[in-house]
């Protein structure tokens, strides 16, 4: 048919076969090559059916997202589709892998649906800041009912089809593995429906009626994405797009689908986050690292420090299967660390996010310890103690001492220098930053420190650990703050500034979260503790020379206003919940008197560009310097680990948007 599409017969079958590696996306010539089969499956009178199957390692995982942007090249995806649904003979979707967006709608119009039963179905559109455009939005409420279809088509969550739900959405569950069983099942599942009467499927043919309580489902969806999707075009369109499959006849449905669709991918939003999605891939390959470099194995892994990040770290390692040593420096502290993971868990038991046997499963992989010794056969050991130079150089020579000459050694430093901490071992090539994010367990983003003398070895076993726990990994230099918290520092540099010249909290944390930031930069300080940065920066080197520069932390932190931990800080939380105060308002005002600071007026779009234009410019110091290798690595970071809204694609994409 076409270089990616192959038509061949089994007897009385055609089996159509996609073959477009990676991940058999519908570019151009799939598209061409499915309409072409249909017809030559429509021409030929002794073919009664036919199997839709992919090689590789999917069913189709959807449209070719590297042709959003360009000029659309005919065949369109829905005018394939709609061939397909109205093709003479039925045709059964043989699925395996990931069969999601434009696949999913593939298989959607399909008349019948097999597949293993790992397979996962889903329409993640909205994640790209797009709507399901080949009739997902029509299809999918017409098989699986409007609540299930406003669930997968808002949230894009991938749905397993051996779960109670995935399997009331393919025919028939075949089992196996590889191409070959998928194929022989499909062909046994064709052969039986091809000798039916009303063999023919096509979902467009079903009426959906309006339920009872449509209006307050479908106000309560836009309420609930006004919320969680603030501000997300896309969002709010798979809403109405799914409520369009309710009110309106398949054929208009689909039309209005297209227009939506079509409104969103040419939005910025969505072309953000398409670049989001590929700037999260390509931070993988790192800019002259020896790939041959083959991973060592990491089997066992040890965590020094139970505080709230050895915490989560250790979570990391025992939640991805691998058995923990978390080590402290005396028992109350190891327990202390115990019960916090336990009780960690017991919660996520119950919110129903893991179950009693997962739970148990995890904790059972965590021992503790105050002993180095117990630390000699692990392959890598994460440092995550106190914040201290001279703490840092005990444990790492104590480390260089007690364990096996090959396992590696990364510190979770936030601030300070790893190659000055290398230096005090005898395997420098080993030693490397694994920067995580609080909380660890949850937090996707890692920074990897390339220090000045790892080895590729070390790097690559680094980034394929991030991957086993899930992480996504940003290969960064050493600086003072790595790439994320250099550019904090400078954000929350510029936010006090803005409360010098008059500004309030309030204000300015209103503002950048209206502008799509997860929390403004005073409600995460005072979540953080001021403390933190005060006690970083007395150990700074370099600060700027400008009285201005965290005056405003120094004074609070002196009047033991340290953030919700103390009762206060830039708000108080005497009752529980955040306030405003007038006593902080009282400091910001002393302390500009003092500092003889001009008082301005800044409305919120002042304050926004103020705040993300610090970030841009630190970015582009940062990629000056080669502490980042591109741009993109500097947005993985901003959306991954700090809040950054997805829909304006990380710092350096809206600078470069914005001119
Ligand atoms: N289009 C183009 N390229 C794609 C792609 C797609 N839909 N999906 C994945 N790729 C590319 C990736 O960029 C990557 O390329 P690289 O090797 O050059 O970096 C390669 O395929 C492999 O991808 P991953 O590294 O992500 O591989 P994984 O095995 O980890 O994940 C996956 C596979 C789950 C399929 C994941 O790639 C994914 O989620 N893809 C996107 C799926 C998606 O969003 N589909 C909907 C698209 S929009 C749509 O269909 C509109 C329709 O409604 C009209």
């Amino acid at each position: 048919m076409t270089e990616t599409v192959v038509f061949e017969t089994h007897n009385d079958i055609a089996v159509i076969r996609i073959d477009n590696p990676p991940v058999n996306a519908l570019s151009q010539s799939v598209r061409q090559g499915l309409l072409d089969s249909v017809s030559q499956l429509d021409e030929n009178d002794k073919l009664t059916a036919a199997v839709l199957i992919c090689s590789g390692r999917t069913f189709i995982a959807g449209a070719d997202i590297s042709e959003f942007g360009k000029e659309p090249l005919q065949p369109h995806l829905p005018d394939v589709l709609r061939a397909i649904g109205q093709c003479k003979k039925p045709i059964v979707a043989a699925m395996h892998g990931t069969v999601l967006g434009g696949g999913f709608e593939t298989a959607l119009a399909c008349d019948y649906r097999v597949s293993f039963p790992n397979t996962k179905v889903g329409l993640p559109e909205v994640k790209l800041g797009l709507i399901p455009g080949a009739f997902g939005t029509q299809l999918l409420p017409r098989l699986a009912g409007v609540k299930t279809a406003l669930d997968m088509v808002t949230s894009g969550r991938q749905v397993l089809v051996d779960s109670e739900l995935g399997q009331t959405l393919v025919d028939e569950v075949i089992l196996g593995s590889g191409y070959d069983e998928l194929l022989e099942g499909a062909l046994n599942f064709a052969q039986r429906i091809a000798g039916q009467t009303n063999q023919r499927r096509w979902l467009a043919d079903v009426v959906l009626e309006k339920e009872p309580d449509h209006e307050a489902v479908f106000a309560a969806y836009k309420q609930k994405m006004a919320k969680k999707k603030r501000g997300l075009i896309a969002a709010q369109h798979c809403v109405q797009s799914v409520e369009n499959a309710v009110v309106l006849p398949f054929e208009q449905g689909a039309a209005e689908e297209r227009r939506l669709f079509m409104e969103c991918r040419e939005s910025s939003q969505s072309q953000a986050m398409r670049h989001a999605f590929f700037a999260e891939r390509k931070c993988a390959k790192v800019d002259g690292l020896d790939t041959s470099a083959s991973a060592l194995p990491v089997k066992q892994v040890g965590v020094i420090g139970a505080g709230t990040m050895g915490v989560g770290i250790a979570m990391c390692f025992a939640q991805a299967g691998m058995p923990v040593t978390l080590l402290e420096v005396d028992q109350d502290r190891v327990n202390a660390g115990l019960e916090k993971i336990q009780s960690n868990y017991e919660r996520s038991v119950a919110r129903g996010r893991i179950t009693e046997e997962q739970s148990a499963a995890y904790y059972g992989r965590v021992r503790g310890t105050c002993n180095y010794d117990d630390l000699a056969d692990v392959d890598l050991v994460i440092e995550a103690a106190f914040e201290s130079m001279e703490v840092k150089n005990q444990i790492f020579s104590t480390l260089d001492k007690v364990c096996k000459p090959d396992t590696i050694f990364a510190t979770n430093t936030s601030y300070l220098d790893i190659d000055a901490i290398a230096t005090v071992t005898n395997r420098q090539d080993k030693v490397l930053g694994m920067h995580f994010f609080s909380p660890a367990h949850i937090m996707k983003l890692l920074e990897i420190v390339r220090a000045e003398q790892v080895s590729d070895q070390t790097l690559v076993t680094a980034i394929d650990v991030a991957r086993k726990i899930g992480k996504v990994a940003v290969t960064v230099g050493v600086c003072y703050g790595f790439v994320g918290n250099r550019m904090y520092a400078r954000y929350g540099a510029e936010a006090q500034n803005l409360l010098l010249e008059g500004a309030t909290p309030e204000l300015v944390d209103a503002a950048i979260r209206e502008w799509g930031m997860a929390m403004g930069p005073f409600e995460v300080i005072d979540l953080t503790g001021l403390d933190i940065g005060y006690k970083a920066r007395k150990h700074q080197p370099n600060l700027p020379d400008d009285p201005t520069y965290f005056a405003l932390s120094t004074v609070f932190v002196e009047a033991g206003r340290l953030g919700q931990k103390s009762g206060s800080g830039f708000y108080s939380y005497g009752s529980g919940s955040k306030q405003p105060d007038q006593e902080a308002i009282n400091l910001i005002r002393d302390t500009a008197t003092k500092l003889g600071v001009k008082q301005i007026e800044s409305d919120a779009r002042e304050i926004q560009n103020r705040l993300i234009g610090a970030l841009v410019d630190e970015g582009r110091a940062i990629l000056k310097e080669g502490i980042a290798q591109q741009a993109s690595d500097i947005d993985v970071i901003w959306l991954n680990g700090y809040g950054f809204p997805r829909h304006r694609g990380g710092p350096m994409w809206y600078g470069d948007e914005a001119g």
